[in-house]
């Protein structure tokens, strides 16, 4: 096991290349599934959650090379169509390859992914769309089996919430057929368009409404393509409440800010002085930061729900009372118990959390208990006075590329150790 050891209190000057988005990588993984040929896919993050994704391709039956940020994924043989609960059980978005392994196999089985450290995470929107496209589904003792019985001739799929996972595979589950879907009420992730753009150079057609509408021409099969992956809009914005919260002048390049501008406004309100240069970003902060009275985490485009814990370490240093409220998971709020561990005054009533800003955090010994209340955590650290040191790393390497090198770099002084 692994911690990160963070002594607080330097502000935070420098340059960062950022990395590839995991949200994105993750279905365009699944997605090469669906190709008979080789996908060059560039700008991957080095993460676990890729990697578990490339362990199931190779499970699948897929060769898979990595040079450097560039995965390889030869698909054009595929021996098996089931992925086993110890895939699922490490990386509950592997979810995704329902759509992928059932749209190439005509069949796929796995174990239902069961909750995780946020939520329950069910699957009920993903398994109505397979439905309404004609697949038949059996649930038995934790195992799904999905199943083509005769063609798959296009449908109209109504999601009652703009589900990213449901939207994802309903799309992959619906590339190779004899006819038109449309998906109503679809997410507006930027992710989505990232698949949707991989599967376009695949020969198929995925047109993005402006309405949440997602409009599939299926296709016979598809073939290989080089794509490249959107940045990490979720690790920018990591990031950037890092300098806000420890102070200091941050460059974030590669990054698109057109993922994340309804968001800009917020840093801004903070005390925070933003250039948006496209596809980089300048963010300077020179004072402690400003409470942020108001921030609902809501469905793409409004706060991302995956910023929450990040911010809220930002908020637990302001000036003033901040209130967030979590609207898209039911236990996302780990966090806060690590954080009032470190001298942070926040109260938690349900889906809301009350957080008064104190001047400055004292160093302890935390735990990560998911990917963003992890980063959370080590941003704390940032701004603690003390050594602190975070334990279970491995939940923050899912999604952050070398977390603690990128902070380094930008004059933190952090250390990974092993715990052994
Ligand atoms: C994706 O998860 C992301 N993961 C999450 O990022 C992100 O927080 C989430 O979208 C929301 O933006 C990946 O892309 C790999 P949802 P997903 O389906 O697809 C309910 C991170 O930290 N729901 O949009 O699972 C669900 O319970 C991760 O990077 C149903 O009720 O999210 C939740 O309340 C965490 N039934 C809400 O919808 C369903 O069938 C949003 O879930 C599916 C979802």
């Amino acid at each position: 096991m692994e911690s990160i050891v963070i002594s607080g209190g330097r502000r935070l000057r420098g340059e960062i290349d950022l990395q590839g988005s995991k949200n994105s990588s993750l279905p365009i993984l699944a997605a090469t599934v669906l190709v008979r040929g080789v996908s060059v896919i560039h700008n991957c993050p080095d993460i676990r959650d890729v990697d578990a994704a490339v362990k199931i391709l190779r499970h699948l039956g897929c060769l898979v090379k990595r040079e450097n940020d560039t995965l390889i994924v030869d698909s054009t043989e595929i021996s098996c169509y089931n992925i086993p609960e110890t895939f699922m059980r490490e990386m509950r978005s592997s979810i995704v390859f329902l759509g992928s392994v059932l749209g190439r196999m005509g069949i796929v089985q796995l174990s239902s992914p069961g909750g995780c450290e946020i939520g329950l995470r069910p699957i009920d929107l993903h398994l109505s769309s397979l439905r309404s496209l004609g697949y038949t589904i059996d649930e038995a003792h934790g195992s799904i089996l999905c199943r083509r019985v005769g063609d798959i001739s296009g449908s109209v799929i109504s999601l009652s919430f703009p589900s990213v996972g449901a939207t994802e595979n309903a799309i992959l589950a619906s590339v190779i057929s004899k006819g038109r879907t449309v998906i109503l009420n679809a997410a507006r992730e930027p992710e989505i368009k990232d698949l949707a753009d991989f599967l376009c150079s695949c020969g198929c057609r995925v047109e993005i409404g402006s309405q949440g509408t997602v409009a599939v021409e299926g296709v016979d099969s598809l073939h290989g393509c080089e794509h490249w992956v959107i940045p990490d809009r979720i690790a920018a914005l990591t990031y950037m409440a890092a300098t806000a919260a420890a102070g200091g002048e941050v460059l974030i390049r590669n990054v698109d800010t057109s993922a994340f501008l309804s968001v800009l406004p917020l840093f801004e309100g903070a005390g925070c002085e933003i250039k948006d240069k496209g596809n980089s970003l300048l963010i300077t902060m020179r004072r402690r930061p400003i409470a942020v009275r108001d921030i609902r985490t809501m469905p793409y485009p409004g706060f991302p729900t995956d910023a929450q814990a990040p911010v809220m370490t930002m908020c637990a240093v302001a000036e003033g009372t901040s209130v967030i409220v979590e609207n898209i998971f039911e236990s996302r709020f780990k966090h806060v118990g690590e954080l009032i561990r470190m001298g942070a005054e926040i109260k938690i009533e349900g889906r809301l959390a009350l957080i008064d800003g104190v001047k400055e955090l004292y160093a302890a010994r935390v735990q990560a208990q998911d990917l963003r209340g992890g980063a959370a955590l080590v941003i704390a650290g940032l701004c603690a006075v003390g050594e602190t040191r975070v334990e279970n790393v491995r939940h923050i390497d899912r999604g952050y590329e070398r977390i603690d090198s990128v902070l380094q770099s930008l004059g933190a002084e952090i250390r990974r150790i092993n715990d052994e």
